[in-house]
């Protein structure tokens, strides 16, 4: 069932005209996805199940997608999305160092929300830009090499 999820129309309009772009309507799959994270920060089960029902595929085949894909999020998350590179080239120039600034200065770990929405706190696979480790993403900006000492104002950056 979809739990009362109910794909916004203009959403519902978009996704049909990308699964109309492409010969397998699974192609639009990942699109799709992105579509409902943009309006309601994460993708719901219910957003799995209208997703399916609109590009006429099985839910089972969305909810591959949306787990392959770590930047799809399942669960609710914060304001802003932390997402700490942990990928070979990151991992050698500093990850550790990183990770540990981040969970001391925000009091969570890995899959965590701060008690008051403002962070939520996720490891990523390599965001391509490996020559400028170590790397992490907030929302749609990319910075690197980020240094502990530089922690602190980059999160004031995000209220
Ligand atoms: Fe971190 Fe590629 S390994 S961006």
């Amino acid at each position: 069932d979809g739990d009362g999820f109910v794909l916004d129309p203009e959403d519902r309009r978009t996704i049909e005209q990308e699964r109309d772009h492409y010969e397998q309507p699974q192609a639009a799959c990942i699109e799709a996805l992105k579509i409902v994270q943009r309006r309601h920060g994460w993708v719901p089960d219910g957003a799995i199940v209208a997703i399916a029902e609109a590009l006429g595929i099985g839910p089972a085949e969305v909810e591959g997608v949306a787990t392959f894909y770590s930047l799809v999020f399942r669960q609710p998350v914060g304001r802003h999305v932390i997402l700490v590179c942990d990928s070979s080239s990151c991992f050698l120039t500093g990850y550790d160092a990183l990770r540990e600034a981040l969970s001391s200065r925000l009091g969570i770990g890995f899959g965590q929300t701060t008690s008051d929405g403002r962070f939520t706190l996720l490891p990523v696979c390599c965001l391509g830009a490996c020559d400028s480790g170590p790397v992490l993403m907030i929302d749609d900006d990319t910075y690197g090499p980020v240094a502990v000492e530089d922690v602190a104002d980059l999160l004031e950056s995000y209220p």
